[in-house]
């Protein structure tokens, strides 16, 4: 199996014994440890990705997933603690992401964590994994201070398009959210249309770096009516992104001749910005309608350096700070699960407690306020 541990060794100092949490993240096709102190100094951070055994499907094949996670946690885990120079006696807490996401993954990593909390007699905690991605925000910076609250946040994931409150009480109010595929979803879909492999997003963004002349714009967003989808979100402040993935199809159908090698950069090019200003679009209208004191983005999209630059021209437009997740921190990492426990963002599990179920479909709003 091709190993790729893609964070190198956090060897920011001195590890303070019992201020270490150990977070674990296999929700999906990556499985993570990692070793964070109690002020979200990352100690390690070590992720295996299993890209490149899914490749070849064009997608995340869930059987394979948790196979691989079984093969993989246990080093991962050792690696963390190694990494970090850290001992078991030094944890004082685990943290596991309970879901959303794949139930045969999420498996794997809330049993590894159960049977290591009742041997190492520490507290568990169950973590949401988009809970996580919010608060991969103040990993190797801080808590947030009440001066930067509330935050309005930009969740962007493969699996979730979320506009989210942060307020000063640290509780989540959600605003906005897509009504069909998420951002990640319609550049990996995008791609698989043009030909181009899995994930997506970051080999859309490289092709569309080499584009030179004008890029291939295919449709600009229409505004959203409320319907049942919308539920009682403003359709302003909603996502959706099926339109402009069938129109890639449709362009691909009627122009072949943008599918030809020499042209794919700029198509790539194009459809990368149409998604960046779909994205921006219920951004600027929530600011406009509401006030808040800092702008975030999280999330596996937030790599996207397009996608950077232009929060920082509505953020600077806004007059608000803005604040980005380091990318090494935005694809599903270990290290958000850590932060958002040690933010208070978990739920502590029953002490003795051996079997907890997993929750595949764990909105965030059961755990917002
Ligand atoms: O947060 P994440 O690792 O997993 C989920 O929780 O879904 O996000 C994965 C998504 C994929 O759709 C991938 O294509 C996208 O993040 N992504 C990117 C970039 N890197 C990863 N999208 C755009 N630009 C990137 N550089
Ligand atoms: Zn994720």
């Amino acid at each position: 199996m091709k190993r790729r541990f893609l964070e190198k060794a956090y060897l920011l100092g001195r590890v303070e014994p019992s201020m270490l949490t150990l977070g674990i993240e296999s929700s999906c096709d990556e499985t993570s440890a990692s070793v964070v102190g109690d002020d979200l100094r990352v100690h390690s951070n070590v992720v295996f990705s299993q890209i490149s055994q899914h490749q070849a499907y064009g997608g995340v094949v869930p059987e394979i997933a948790s196979r691989c996670h079984v093969e993989a946690i246990p080093e991962v885990i050792g690696t963390a603690l190694q990494e970090a120079g850290a001992e078991w006696s030094d944890l004082k807490q685990i943290a596991v992401t309970q879901g959303p996401g794949l139930a045969s993954s999420l498996l794997i990593g809330t049993h590894t964590a159960t049977a290591l909390s009742q041997r190492l007699e520490i507290p568990l905690v169950d973590v949401n994994h988009l809970a996580g991605h919010v608060y991969s925000l103040f990993l190797n910076r801080r808590k947030p201070t009440a001066e930067e609250l509330p935050m309005l946040i930009l969740l962007v994931s493969g699996g979730h398009t979320l506009l989210l409150s942060l307020d000063e009480r640290g509780e989540l109010e959600q605003l906005g959210t897509t009504l069909d595929d998420a951002a990640g979803e319609a550049l990996d879909k995008g791609a698989k249309l043009m030909g181009l492999g899995y994930p997506g997003g970051p080999i859309i963004e490289s092709m569309a770096e080499t584009a030179s002349g004008e890029m291939i714009r295919l449709a600009s967003r229409q505004r959203l009516k409320a319907t049942r989808r919308t539920g009682a979100l403003n359709p302003d402040f909603c996502f959706s992104f099926s339109g402009l993935k069938t129109a890639l199809l449709y362009h691909l159908k009627d122009h072949p001749e943008d599918g030809a090698e020499s042209r794919i950069p700029n198509l790539c090019a194009g459809y990368q910005e149409d998604v960046v200003q779909y994205l921006l679009d219920p951004v600027r209208r929530v600011l406009k309608s509401r006030s808040f004191k800092t702008l975030g983005c999280v999330g596996g999209v937030a790599r996207n350096r397009r996608l950077r630059a232009g929060l920082e021209g509505v953020a600077q437009k806004a007059e608000l700070p803005l604040i980005l997740t380091d990318t090494e921190f935005c694809t599903d990492n270990a290290a958000m699960i850590a932060s958002a426990a040690i933010c208070g963002a978990g739920i502590p599990r029953e002490a003795g407690l051996l079997w907890k179920d997993v929750k595949p479909n764990w909105p965030l709003g059961q755990i917002l306020g």
